[in-house]
């Protein structure tokens, strides 16, 4: 239930918008307004259905400015982030929005401080639509049907803020050669394959419930449908529950979530079994068998599975923690940012890393995506000790004299167990077969830190290469 909005006090200025979303009119309005010198305190803001005042009309309350009054000062970035926080739910956007606009006038860069509080409520409130706007995008499910004119498509949806019309045109041009309505509570969108017209508000019950697509709608989701990438919470976060009433998978979450932990339990154990296989006799064939790994949940995203690099025999193994993006990509240890970073502390100690068999301690990428990204994610340690097997395997075959364990999950994979980097660097500990192992910090973690810190922790990570050198 929106906050009522207060009735102007006397000697305030009423201005009526023509809409929930009249960005345009707010515009116009707090322009005149800022150069008739009203401020914030003495103009109240009213959408159609609120206005509590029968003198606020369109246009009317705000006296004529100044001839010598000039425009006000309005920084680019606020008009865009505006006109998104002017479709918010919330009945005092548009006050917040003219409180802005006013301060701008004698603080020009009020925009860059993140610390302002109606700065952030800006930004909050364009964020929020925005992402209401793409929520629409993904969730509006159509359902057919058969009038006079043919078939024509119906959704029924219930946007969290006043979207409906700033989502037109990407309807239109999604499904254009459809005939399609989208009814909402608050208004309706028709398009009939040329013209787009606006209805009144629907009810649910206007729009059908279900039609044949669903069931292969339904379909295809289940197929889709990986328990070993289930994340319940970024599931939620995606595609938040109020959404799921309508939409037909939905349906099928709760049993599919229900069955992910027993089916993904099945498949690791299935994998577990694998463990008793012979061990491969050659790099080359870990490289080979590698790629068919699914013992763990990981093995399973369909990633590329990247293998160590380096010649059997090698003194010095090198252990870091799981391919990243680009050595996914490459099939190769080690060849992205923390790779370089490596690779050029190694050449400053003096430590021929073309000498050195590099690999990881987990042979696929684990990662969320994240729009066109793939934003990298740690092994659990159950997947850790899972790919134990192969980095056994890889040590078996290299037999390095000498074995360096880049941060906590390459530690994890040489010793069985979690260890404290921070407390146990630079020291070596007795592997069983009588190598030796050091442990350090992860070149990735240099990479996030900046200036002194990074400076610090690069010498402290030279200092542990040196010494296992
Ligand atoms: N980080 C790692 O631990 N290994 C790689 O191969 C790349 C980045």
């Amino acid at each position: 239930m929106p906050a009522p909005v207060p009735a102007p006090a006397v000697g305030s200025h009423a201005v009526l918008l023509t809409a929930a979303d009249d960005f345009d009119g707010w515009r116009e309005a707090a322009r005149q307004a800022v150069m008739a010198g009203i401020p914030p305190e003495r103009i109240v803001w009213t959408e159609p259905d609120q206005a509590p005042d029968l003198f606020a009309a369109p246009g009317r309350g705000l006296p004529v400015s100044p001839n010598d009054a000039s425009r006000p000062y309005v920084p680019r970035a606020f008009l865009d982030l505006a006109r998104m926080a002017a479709l918010h739910a919330d009945p005092q956007r548009f006050a917040v929005l003219y409180r802005l606009l006013w301060r701008f006038q004698r603080s020009p860069g009020l925009l860059e401080d993140a610390a302002d509080p109606e700065v952030r409520r800006l930004h909050a409130l364009a964020r929020a639509v925005r992402r209401d706007i793409h929520k629409m995008r993904a969730f509006v499910r159509f359902r057919a049907v058969t009038d006079a004119d043919g078939e024509r498509y119906v959704a029924w949806f219930e946007p969290g803020h006043h979207i409906l019309r700033a989502n037109a045109a990407f309807f239109v041009n999604r499904f254009t050669a459809m005939r399609w309505s989208i009814l909402t509570p608050s208004g309706a969108l028709h398009w009939d394959g040329a013209c787009l017209c606006e209805g009144p508000p629907a009810a649910r019950g206007d729009a059908p419930a279900g039609d044949d697509m669903e069931a292969l709608w339904r379909r295809y989701y289940a197929s889709i449908f990986n328990p070993a990438r289930l994340k319940v919470d970024a599931m939620l976060r995606e595609m938040p529950r109020k959404y799921w009433r309508n939409l037909p998978e939905a349906a099928l979450i709760p049993a599919l979530v229900a069955g992910a932990q027993a089916r993904e339990a099945a498949m690791v154990d299935r994998g577990k079994a694998l463990f008793d296989e012979e061990r491969p006799r050659s790099l080359d064939a870990i490289v080979a068998q590698g790629q068919t790994c699914r013992r763990c949940p990981i093995g399973c995203n369909g990633t590329r599975a990247v293998a160590g690099e380096g010649p059997v025999g090698a003194s010095l193994m090198i252990v870091g923690e799981q391919p990243g993006d680009v050595e996914e990509q490459m099939g190769r240890p080690f060849v992205g940012p923390a790779g370089r970073l490596l690779r050029a502390a190694l050449a400053e100690v003096g430590i021929d890393a073309g000498r050195a068999y590099v690999t990881n301690a987990v042979k696929h990428f684990k990662f969320v995506p994240r729009g066109k990204r793939r934003l990298h994610q740690s092994p659990n340690a159950g997947e850790i000790d899972t790919c134990r097997w192969w980095v056994e395997s890889e040590r078996l075959l290299v037999r390095p004299r000498l074995v360096l364990a880049l941060g906590a999950s390459a530690a994890r994979a040489m010793l069985g167990k979690t260890v404290s980097v921070q407390k146990v660097r630079g020291e070596p500990m007795a592997l069983d077969d009588g190598s030796e192992l050091w442990i350090t910090t992860h070149p990735s973690y240099l990479l996030r830190l900046q200036d002194e810190g990074r400076a610090l922790e690069e010498e402290r990570f030279a200092a542990d290469l040196r010494k296992a050198d």
